[in-house]
């Protein structure tokens, strides 16, 4: 489902932020992006929902290519993806029903329609009873649940998660990555970028390792 072909990224001249990779990821895969701060591996998630396209090589995500994607066909892509990052970004001064049915509004879908599936995805993610609570007074763990049920709420096909765990104490990571291997389980693929060590040696997924924004033939993949 995701294709990178000799991927290389230069912000500068010179300097090749990733270089020369190529892996695969297939439908419904569970892959960890690992690696130290500043390795490549926030701009490779980037890549995999068209805001950075390569300096050269190609990313191909479903049917969508980097090499013929517009931005109308990138539009249509990230409807596919639900994206989850370290700093949250939810609308602080929303609820956090508002926040889930955000992407659905986006989506022009009717109010009933959103309706059912907000409130399925709360229950899923055990927020039904935050509903109509604001999001600033949340705890992080809850307002990370809250961005993996955005994330969910337009069933995507793959879900990105940047850090999803960055800003939390180890019980409220435990308890992300068991909610992400749940939606893993029901047959969406899920990218994790971390550099918890920990965390991904106590799971069973394969992992693309990158080092100065290398994948290394030893490690890359296992
Ligand atoms: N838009 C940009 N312009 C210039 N340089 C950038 C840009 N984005 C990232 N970089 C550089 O690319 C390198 C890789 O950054 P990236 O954010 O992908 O690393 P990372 O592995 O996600 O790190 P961290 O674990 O700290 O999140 C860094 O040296 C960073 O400064
Ligand atoms: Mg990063």
């Amino acid at each position: 489902m995701i294709q990178f072909t000799n991927v290389t990224k230069h912000f500068k001249k010179n300097w090749a932020v990733l270089e020369n990779i190529t892996f695969s990821i297939d439908r419904g895969e569970f892959v960890f992006v690992t690696g130290k701060s500043g390795a490549g591996k926030s701009t490779l998630l980037n890549h995999m929902y068209m805001k950075l396209l390569p300096t050269s090589g190609e990313v191909v995500v479903d049917s969508f290519s980097s090499c013929l994607a517009r931005k109308k066909e990138i539009a249509l892509l990230r409807r596919k993806v639900g994206m989850i990052f370290q700093e949250f970004l939810l609308l602080n001064d929303r609820n956090v029903y508002e926040n889930i049915a955000l992407p659905l509004r986006l989506a022009g879908l009717s109010e009933d329609e959103i309706r059912k599936r907000t409130l399925k995805i709360l229950s899923y993610t055990s927020l039904s009873h935050k509903m109509q609570e604001q999001v600033t007074y949340l705890s992080s763990g809850e307002k990370q649940r809250i961005c993996i049920a955005r994330a969910l709420v337009n069933d995507p096909l793959l879900i990105l998660a940047d850090e999803p765990t960055g800003n939390l104490d180890k019980e409220n990571s435990d308890e992300i990555i068991s909610l992400l291997q749940n939606i893993h389980g029901q047959g969406t693929a899920i990218v994790m970028a971390t550099h918890n060590t920990d965390l991904v040696a106590s799971r069973p997924f394969r992992r693309i390792h990158l080092e100065n924004g290398r994948m290394p033939d030893t490690v890359a993949e296992h």
